[in-house]
């Protein structure tokens, strides 16, 4: 399949890298192909630059936004939280219509230092606002949950599998996106949750999430919901 993931950072580098290893043509977007090939430091979540990631996945293509909307037949939004709407615009709205979009983004503001703040939250959500923005779009919000490791491997956790949320308001490209979490990444526990009202929840479970991680001092872990 050819996949479009919007963003350069931890996690479209993980996404990326997987689903070229699994078989299938990557184009990642970013907003400025020589700006981020120029970049040689790491981001502040310790993901390599993109070129020099690049290197060692020469079949994962790079281009703008609106050139890996275009290739992709299936796009995962992986870009900052703040800048989301503004990436998804720049993909053209042209590109997107009809497709699902995974939506990975969390609505986090690093404005006022760690732990960031939500900026976007109770009675609104960031994956409803990317679906009001693009009705023609199939929005469903998952993996933001955890962190970029095991969104592509959450059999990495040492104490066991966390569950796995999907939210959206497309009955059949929520089944689409559940068979691509456990085909591709190995997840056996997904909740579908309900509409894309529902990544509500998603979302702020990222209070906890960060709150959590400064206690446990690692990012693989997760949360299980226990019946
Ligand atoms: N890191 C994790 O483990 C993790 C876990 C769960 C969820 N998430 C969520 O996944 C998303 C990606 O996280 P990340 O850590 O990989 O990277 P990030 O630093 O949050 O985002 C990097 C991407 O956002 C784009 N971007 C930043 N500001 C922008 C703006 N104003 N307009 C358009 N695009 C903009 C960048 O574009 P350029 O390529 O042009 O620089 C880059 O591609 C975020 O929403 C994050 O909350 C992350």
């Amino acid at each position: 399949m050819n996949i479009a993931i919007i963003g350069t950072g931890s996690v479209g580098q993980a996404i990326a890298g997987k689903l070229s290893s699994l078989g299938h043509a990557v184009k990642v977007g970013t907003r400025d192909i020589a700006a981020t090939l120029a970049k040689t430091a790491p981001d502040a979540m310790g993901a390599p630059a993109y070129a020099m990631w690049a290197k060692g996945h020469p079949k994962v293509s790079l281009g703008t936004f609106a050139e890996a909307a275009k290739f992709g037949e299936l796009v995962i939004n992986a870009a900052s939280g703040m800048g989301s709407i503004a990436a998804l615009q720049s993909c053209g709205s042209a590109n997107l219509a009809g497709k699902i979009l995974i939506d990975i983004s969390n609505p986090l503001d690093f404005s006022q230092g760690m732990p960031p703040f939500l900026s976007i939250v109770n009675t609104d959500s960031l994956g409803e606002q990317i679906q009001k923005a693009f009705p023609q779009v199939k929005v469903v919000k998952t993996l933001n949950v955890v962190s970029a490791p095991v969104m592509i491997d959450p059999s990495c956790v040492p104490g066991g599998q966390p569950s796995m949320f999907v939210s959206g308001n497309d009955a059949t490209a929520k089944t689409a996106v559940s068979k691509f979490l456990k085909d591709w990444f190995g997840w056996a526990d997904v909740m579908d949750r309900g509409d894309i009202t529902t990544a509500r929840g998603s979302e702020m479970v990222l209070a906890l999430w960060v709150r959590t991680w400064g206690v446990v001092q690692t990012p693989i872990f997760g949360f299980k919901v226990v019946r």
